[in-house]
């Protein structure tokens, strides 16, 4: 039994049951009041009585008979206040951490579940710019908590590797390519080819007929066409393997949108067969309603489109993995495109499609403006995180110049700036991309929960250890608050999954580092007594577990000096 199931069978109500009760426990935000309430509004009807009358009848009741875990338990304006003995909330909760380390956090409330989650999905031949950074971190981050929340979790790349764009870089290479060594410039290469195709084809017209008759070879199975395809892929994807190898990530499927080519007739059949294909000026639609343009399917030239090969991969990952959940870890600017093709689904009667959701999130700009594509001046997220590495570099230098390592730290500094940057806001929130910002070791930043982390290593190595049984729990009475901040870990997760939001797990963690920083000024922690000394050794253990599990999740790993 958990604290609030333990609580919960406490209350006796008439009619209502033991779990009804765990789910209307609520924590208030200021723990002076109580650490668990129950609102008794919600009884008064069945009970005819007042909810203060309740809550004053529950409270004497329960008072008669505290069990020991208990400080007190007390009605106050139709609310039950719960109050845990301190000592014993301490010792419970720390021990728990000190037992179950890595795994701390841990459920299986996911198990037997299945979630497909679509993200960083990048553009292949285009590049890896940091507008692709959100969907990464977003998408990395929640596949990690619901894997530990015991879902079986498929992390899927829908690659953007299908359109014409391909069939125009092939006849950039062709014409002023070959020979350049592609495999060497990388996307750069393939990239400014793409950029000259643009240029060039504003002086002659003809050249964009030829692209798409290239890209009509792909589709067709030209040989030379796809070995050209297969070519331009494999150099893009090498590039962003070795970003998402830096960021922690990986993926159980590379299924893009190529993959799809041969999989939207049977869907177009469908919708055919259902009545719901229209044609509208040689090209084919679906009337989607409520307010939103027509969902383009087939373009009068018979080219499918990006919202046709979603529809094809919607039912692939339902036939595949038979999801209850599908998330897309795509950007606000997609709304409209993800309601088109979830609209769809439902009119023809798919079950399942009000399990597909748009996890969206705002946009990427630099601070100093350069984030615009239109002028060719797209920051690659590679080159980003190389910067965050080596002015992170040149920080520890500064302050900590005789630091071993300095190499691998930095990396972990500067590449977790990046990331927790990305993941610090509310998802929806635009983010404005500073390295100054990022960097702050004294903001809500990543450096800064890293460096709690590396002073509660050292003041434990420093203390050469520490023996629980010798702790004092009595003692931690004034960090209840970081105590109960270590204790509602499970329920962070479970909110971030909940609200599909990392940003739960950031603000938690910034806000432990905060509450330790504060305690350590004002608790000696290394010269106090035996049994003190060993308490506050094993909340300075916790605080620091839940940190590096905390950053764990976000793909950030910690320090143990810096
Ligand atoms: N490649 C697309 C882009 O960069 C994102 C794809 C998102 N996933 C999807 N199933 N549509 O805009």
């Amino acid at each position: 039994m958990d604290r609030n199931e333990q609580i919960a069978a406490l209350i006796d109500i008439e009619g209502v049951t033991k779990e009804e009760i765990v789910a209307l426990l609520t924590t208030p935000k200021d723990l002076a009041f109580a650490d668990v309430a129950l609102p008794c509004f919600r009884f008064a009807k069945a009970l005819r009585k007042s909810p203060v009358d309740i809550a004053k009848e529950l409270a004497d009741k329960i008072s008669a008979d505290l069990p020991p875990y208990l400080l007190s338990c007390t009605a106050l304006n139709g609310y039950l206040n719960f109050k845990f003995s301190r000592s014993n909330m301490a010792e419970e909760t720390l021990l728990r951490v000190l037992d179950e380390k890595e795994s701390y956090g841990k459920s299986d409330i996911g198990a037997g579940k299945t979630i497909c989650i679509d993200f960083s999905s990048v553009n292949i031949a285009k590049p890896f710019h940091i507008g692709h950074l959100s969907s990464t971190v977003i998408g990395g981050a929640l596949s990690r908590i619901f894997k530990t929340l015991g879902y079986n979790v498929v992390r899927i790349n829908h690659l953007g590797d299908w359109g014409t764009q391909f069939g125009k870089m092939i006849v950039a290479y062709k014409k002023w390519g070959e020979g350049a060594d592609i495999e060497k410039g990388g996307v750069k290469a393939l990239h400014q080819l793409y950029v000259r195709f643009h240029q060039e084809a504003e002086k002659d017209e003809s050249l964009n007929d030829l692209g798409r008759h290239w890209f009509k070879l792909i589709e067709d199975g030209n040989e030379e066409a796809l070995a050209l395809f297969t070519q331009f892929k494999a150099v893009s994807l090498a590039e962003a393997k070795r970003v998402y190898d830096r960021l922690g990530i990986e993926f159980d499927s590379y299924a893009g949108e190529s993959f799809y080519n041969d999989k939207m007739q049977p869907v177009l059949d469908l919708l055919e067969e259902k009545g719901l294909l229209v044609e509208s000026d040689g090209a084919k639609v679906v009337e989607v309603g409520e307010g939103m343009p027509p969902c383009l399917l087939v373009r009068s030239d018979g080219a499918t489109l990006y919202a046709t090969r979603d529809l094809a991969a919607a039912f692939y990952r339902k036939k595949t993995y038979d999801f209850d959940k599908c998330l897309y870890v795509v950007a606000y600017q997609q709304n409209l495109h993800f309601k088109q093709v979830f609209k769809v689904l439902e009119l023809l009667g798919e079950p399942w499609a009000k399990d597909l959701e748009h996890v969206n999130f705002g946009m990427v700009s630099l601070a100093d403006g350069t984030m615009s594509s239109r002028q060719g001046k797209v920051v690659y997220l590679e080159d980003a995180l190389n910067s965050a590495v080596e002015k992170a570099r040149s920080i520890i230098e500064e302050k900590n110049p005789s630091l071993e390592n300095k190499d691998v730290i930095a990396e972990q500094v500067g590449v977790g700036a990046v990331v927790f940057g990305a993941l610090v806001n509310n998802r929806i929130k635009d983010i404005t991309f500073s390295y100054d910002k990022m960097l702050n070791f004294d903001g809500e930043t990543c450096p800064y929960v890293q460096y709690t982390h590396a002073r509660c290593a050292s003041l434990i190595e420093k203390a050469g250890g520490f023996d629980v049984k010798k702790a004092d729990f009595s003692c931690l009475e004034n960090a209840h608050e970081i105590v109960s901040a270590i204790a509602a870990y499970g329920d962070m997760i479970r909110a971030a999954a909940d609200k599909r939001e990392p940003s739960v797990i950031t603000r938690h963690v910034i806000d432990l580092a905060e509450l330790f920083n504060k305690y350590y000024i004002d608790n000696r922690i290394l010269n106090a007594e035996d049994g003190v000394k060993n308490a506050r050794l094993a909340l300075t253990f916790a605080v620091k577990q839940v940190i590096a599990n905390s950053l764990a999740l976000l793909g950030i790993s910690v320090p143990d000096k810096m």
